[in-house]
């Protein structure tokens, strides 16, 4: 069966992006309703969309006699997915506080569906407390938004409230889409960012993670429905406040709060780039400037080794950060820690790995198994990563134990 989505379509100018949304909604083999505001019907008539997705659009205004009375009611039900594009203050303001007084406006109340708006507006409109307010009410009540993003706007200012590309919409469309609750009960630890081990009350050694990959993990597993409680170093990315998350900057602070959790939890993974060295003796004063400094570093216990003493119905992923060799180097970090899943990816490149926005990686499987994705957003790879996981949930160690 299709998955039945309600387009729903404001007055904003970029009203004319939505047909080709609506194409590309279609396209994907979804059942598309268009809705109409008085507005937006100014805009783009509605036979554009009749046309475009093979199905009668529901316009602003009453029904008429001898049409279906209710279209609010007959239009929202079974839809997966409400998507508002383009979003304008008006709409937004409407349904963050109940007013239901047009089709749109009257779905939005009705409907059970996750709804995505894709805000479009003038900036100074889109900056405004009261927007800014409503925003948050709908984020709370589950609403998801994207964008908008910057550019120049019709009313010809350079600024914030562009509606986002329709490749990103759509990105996001397919993603809600395929939501899966199939981590519903189950408790992961997911580690990310650096660690940075202190050398004196000012300096550290750390590395150059950005948390990026294992934010979108953790992400990806509470979608999915699972009690997600992230371990994490120094970041560089944005969390979002749904996300548990504990501070540990040293790897003996990572390894304590990992430990402490790890007997109840499901599955870890180890996104974390965590040093190998600390210094012995950290200075208790800053080191005075001299010609040159030995520090004495000695190893950090590694959390996984540590794990796999505690192990019992566990799944156990890490990761491998190589600069030569990726794959050997990753199948031995693999067998050496008992894992049940590595994921290796290549830390020389600059458009993947550490801070980038992409990873290119190899999914090597305990059981031999080796999978390459293309080179992804990492949230996309962490769809992958998580399905993954789910596959081995619940599992049991292959070696028997
Ligand atoms: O954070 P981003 O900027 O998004 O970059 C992502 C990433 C490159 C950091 C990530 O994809 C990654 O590769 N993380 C692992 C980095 C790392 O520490 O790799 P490693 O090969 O040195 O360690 C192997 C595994 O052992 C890792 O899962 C690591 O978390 C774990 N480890 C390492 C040291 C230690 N003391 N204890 C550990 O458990």
């Amino acid at each position: 069966m299709k998955d039945k989505v309600i387009l729903g379509v404001s007055g904003s100018i970029s009203a004319y992006k939505a047909a080709d949304l609506s194409m590309r909604m279609k396209e994907m083999g979804l059942e598309v309703h268009v809705v109409m505001t008085a507005a937006a019907e100014k805009l783009i008539t509605p036979l554009t969309f009749e046309a475009l997705t093979g199905n009668p659009v529901t316009c602003s205004g009453m029904p008429e006699p001898g049409k279906d009375p209710m279209p609010h009611i007959t239009v929202s039900r079974g839809a997966s997915l409400v998507v508002v594009a383009p979003a304008t203050a008006n709409v937004i303001g409407k349904a963050a506080n109940g007013i239901a007084d047009d089709s749109l406006t009257s779905i939005l109340l009705a409907s059970n569906a996750r709804v995505i708006f894709a805000p479009a507006m003038n900036t100074e409109m889109y900056n405004k407390p009261v927007v800014q307010e409503n925003i948050k009410k709908l984020q709370d009540q589950g609403g998801f938004f994207i964008g908008p993003t910057t550019g120049t706007l019709a009313c010809g200012d350079e600024g914030l409230g562009k509606l986002s590309d329709v490749d990103d919409i759509m990105v996001v469309v397919k993603k809600f889409l395929r939501l899966k609750r199939d981590l519903a009960g189950k408790k992961i630890i997911v580690s990310a960012g650096g660690t940075r081990e202190p050398i004196d009350p000012v300096r550290f050694l750390g590395n150059r993670s950005s948390g990026k990959m294992g934010v979108a993990i953790a992400n990806e597993a509470v979608k999915r429905g699972a009690d997600v409680t992230m371990i994490a170093g120094a970041l560089e990315t944005h969390v979002s406040d749904d996300l548990e998350v504990i501070r540990a900057f040293t790897a003996d602070a990572m390894l304590e709060e990992i430990e402490s959790r790890f007997p109840g939890c499901h599955c870890l993974i180890m996104a974390a780039a965590v040093g190998d060295y600390k210094v012995r003796n950290v200075a208790n004063n800053k080191i005075k400037k001299m010609d040159s400094l030995l520090l004495d570093l000695e190893k950090n216990t590694d959390i996984l080794s540590q794990m796999e003493k505690l192990r019992k119905e566990q799944i156990v992923v890490g990761f491998a950060a190589e600069t030569e060799r990726a794959v050997e180097n990753g199948k031995e970090k693999l067998l050496k820690k008992n894992l049940h899943m590595i994921v290796v990816n290549d830390v020389s490149r600059k458009d993947i790995g550490f801070g980038a926005d992409d990873n290119e990686v190899t999914i090597i499987m305990r059981s031999g198994d080796e999978i390459t994705p293309n080179k992804v957003p990492k949230a996309e790879l962490a769809e992958i990563i998580i399905d993954k996981v789910v596959e081995l949930l619940p599992g049991k160690f292959v070696d028997g134990r």
